[in-house]
């Protein structure tokens, strides 16, 4: 086990939050979103390491480590993760550094996941930076310190996980995301919002005031956050998802911002894979009227109607349609060709041109006309 030290700028010190003491029951909730984490994890770490000499990975709220029954946190994921990527793919990550910053308030929390990362046994290239303080005040050193150094953030995965929507100010979410090859997903618990008086606390969080006109519709809350990252953080692509019990109660929203296309795909598949949990749906939120529920077995008329809403009357290409789908809509590539494009052909809806010398399929290169 590593636990670094080498982060100088930082001091370990005793949070001044008073998080009131909790059972660490995992709930239902809690392991469809772990699993959503863990399913995306698996392909970023391999991804990104492969490409990059150094990745961080920052749990903003990490918890205890480890759930009353045994249960491992989202640090304990993200490592055993990571290490098995490491290890099955050793040639070619042995010199890579993975860097993981776990921040958590509450003494107790914190001291019970420096416990469980102390029983795991790591590869000697990852560097694990625990700090017992609040997420923006480390997040704000640790920029000082890329900034001044002029290093500038690895590319880094941060998942932030509070309770509530406190100590999650907009602007750290920003400067997150202004660096290249940096991602946020956040567990948007806007229900905080909406018991909390403290305004100040949701201007910040938000980045503006215009929460206030939210709160009639408070789904519009998620709206606003993912406006917010695209219009003041400049982020190029944003999913929010939302995830409710069978009673069809709100549960949270996760958003994800990201300014790359590859990662946004996995998010998708991510998602899609989360599915079949039984006692929660999934659905994207993304836009307003295109609210698609994640199932076993898709529904995908609402694809063939976002396709004639987008190209009725046009000829695309094939790689035209793909482009749409994967930033316009929920739906994956492998929802397209077979899925939907083969019914939409059998049904006169689209005719096909195929390049010379291709007789079936959607190859590269093949026009589609919607009708
Ligand atoms: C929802 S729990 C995290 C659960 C964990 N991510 C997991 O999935 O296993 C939120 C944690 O954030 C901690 N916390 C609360 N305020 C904080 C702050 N301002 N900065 C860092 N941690 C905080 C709490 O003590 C708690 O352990």
């Amino acid at each position: 086990m590593y636990l670094s030290r080498e982060c100088n700028i930082i001091e370990e010190k005793q949070s001044p939050i008073g998080v009131k003491k909790l059972s660490w029951e995992i709930k239902e909730h809690t392991k469809a979103k772990h699993k959503i984490l863990k399913n995306y994890l698996g392909a970023w770490f391999p991804i990104m390491a492969f490409t990059n000499p150094k990745i961080i990975y920052i749990d903003g709220f990490a918890g205890p480590g480890r759930y009353k029954n045994g249960e491992d946190g989202s640090p304990i994921y993200a490592l055993k993760i990571a290490k098995e990527i490491y290890e099955a793919h050793l040639n070619r990550l042995e010199n890579k550094e993975f860097v993981f910053f776990f921040i958590e308030a509450n003494k107790s929390n914190y001291k019970s996941l420096q416990h469980e990362i102390s029983q795991l046994s790591l590869p000697k290239n990852f560097k694990i930076i625990t700090k017992n303080e609040e997420f923006s005040e480390t997040m704000e050193k640790l920029f000082s310190f890329f900034d001044t150094t002029g290093k500038g953030l690895a590319p880094t995965f941060a998942f932030i996980d509070p309770f509530g929507t406190k100590y999650v100010p907009f602007e750290i979410v920003k400067k997150i995301m202004s660096y290249t090859k940096c991602e946020v997903f956040f567990n948007h618990m806007y229900s905080g919002v909406l018991r909390s008086k403290d305004v100040t606390d949701h201007t910040q969080l938000y980045g503006t005031d215009k929460w206030k006109y939210c709160l009639n519709k408070p789904e519009k809350l998620t709206e606003l956050y993912a406006f917010q990252l695209q219009d003041q953080a400049g982020v190029l692509y944003t999913r929010s998802f939302n995830v409710r019990n069978r009673k069809n109660a709100h549960i949270f929203d996760l958003i994800y911002a990201t300014n790359n296309t590859l990662g946004l795909e996995k998010m998708k598949e991510a998602m899609w894979k989360a599915d079949p949990l039984g006692n929660f749906q999934f659905r994207d939120i993304t836009i307003p009227g295109q609210i698609v529920l994640f199932e076993l077995e898709p529904d995908l008329s609402l694809l063939k109607k976002f396709l004639l809403n987008e190209f009725k009357g046009k000829q695309v290409s094939i790689s035209e349609i793909e482009n749409f789908v994967l930033l316009k809509t929920p739906y994956l590539k492998g929802h397209i060709k077979n899925k939907t494009l083969v019914p939409m052909l059998k049904d006169d809806l689209i005719s096909v041109l195929r390049p010379t010398g291709s007789k079936s399929g959607f190859k590269e290169g093949t026009l589609i006309t919607f009708h």
